[in-house]
């Protein structure tokens, strides 16, 4: 099998050179490109031209723009590559009959009420991140091709900075800590998430077609439980109290504020739950709580 990965430096394709690697020849590239391959999302013609040359079966696309509050004041940049350049990818790999895997957040949702989502609840993005996803995941739609699109939340990864890591560099610096209580999600692996694509490619590829199983369209994907960000940053103090890591701010010394007591450009949704029993069901996959993947990218961490 030959899979062609977009943006394997990131978080998500870190996990997914790793991931990837035991199905087959992996073309992994990142903005630079290499070989004459262009892997830059904003060089639409390059990208096409690319596939064509690459001759995939699989296209994974963890490349995106996701400075989320930037995207207020980039938005044609953030459409270009979140929308634009996953419709390019969509177009060329229904000509090859490739599988598109692409990833979008629980931010095309407005964020109202408690329940879960649903895949199939209405979307109302809050920000021009969440328009631009949302407008890259009815490009899929609209191509034809086969494609799966995993939604997900909170993304962590062991490479690069991350929630968990702000908070315990805060924590050593100040006395109080102040974070948000009114947003409930799950914080997901970066390498579960990876995971999960690898086992997905195993059910809709030869030799283990099942089609049947696994259509086309959008996916939930988190990891189980729920919390709100303050519940996370006490969750990471009291793990790196446990280890033994000098703190001038414990988890008690975390203060819960309202989102509106820390305005931020682009607006977030209070609810991120993301309802996940059609992937569990479909890939007979079983995610594991918040709790234990946070725990193991801080025994990396600490
Ligand atoms: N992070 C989250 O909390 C979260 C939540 C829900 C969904 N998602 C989705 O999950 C997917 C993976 O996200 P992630 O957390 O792995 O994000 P990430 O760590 O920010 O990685 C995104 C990657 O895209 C690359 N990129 C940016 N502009 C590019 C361009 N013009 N051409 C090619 N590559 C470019 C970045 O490269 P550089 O490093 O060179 O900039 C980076 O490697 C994305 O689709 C994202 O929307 C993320």
């Amino acid at each position: 099998m030959k899979i062609l990965l977009l943006g394997k430096n990131g978080q998500v394709g870190w996990e997914l050179q790793r991931s990837l690697a035991v199905l087959g020849e992996v073309v992994a590239l990142d903005r630079h490109g290499e070989d004459g391959l262009c892997g830059d999302l904003s060089d639409l013609a390059g990208l096409a031209r690319t596939v064509q040359s690459v001759q995939p079966q699989v296209i994974v696309n963890a490349a995106a723009y996701t400075a989320v509050d930037k995207a207020e004041s980039e938005s044609e940049l953030a459409r270009t590559l979140n929308a634009l350049a996953p419709g390019v990818l969509a177009q060329e790999a229904a000509r090859l009959n490739a599988w598109l895997i692409h990833y979008s957040t629980d931010y095309v949702f407005d964020g109202s009420g408690s329940t879960p989502w649903k895949e199939s609840d209405p979307t109302g993005p809050l920000s021009v991140y969440g328009r631009t996803k949302l407008e890259g995941e009815q490009a899929l739609a609209d191509s034809g091709c086969r494609h799966l699109i995993f939604r997900t939340s909170w993304v962590y990864g062991v490479r690069g900075g991350n929630f968990a890591k702000t908070m315990l560099r805060l924590a050593a610096e100040r006395e109080q800590l102040n974070v948000i209580d009114d947003q409930i999600g799950a914080p997901t692996g970066a390498d579960l998430l990876a995971d999960v694509t690898a086992q997905a490619i195993r059910h809709v590829l030869p030799p283990m077609r099942r089609n049947d199983l696994a259509p086309s369209g959008i996916y939930h994907v988190a990891a189980a439980g729920e919390t709100s960000w303050h519940g996370y940053a006490r969750f990471v103090l009291a793990q790196a109290q446990a280890a033994g890591r000098a703190l001038k701010a414990g988890p008690e010394q975390v203060q819960a504020i309202p989102s509106a007591a820390y305005p931020t450009p682009a607006k977030r949704p209070h609810n991120s739950r993301l309802d996940t029993s059609r992937l569990r069901n479909t890939f007979g996959l079983s995610l594991p709580c918040w709790q234990d993947g946070v725990k193991r990218m801080l025994a990396e961490t600490l």
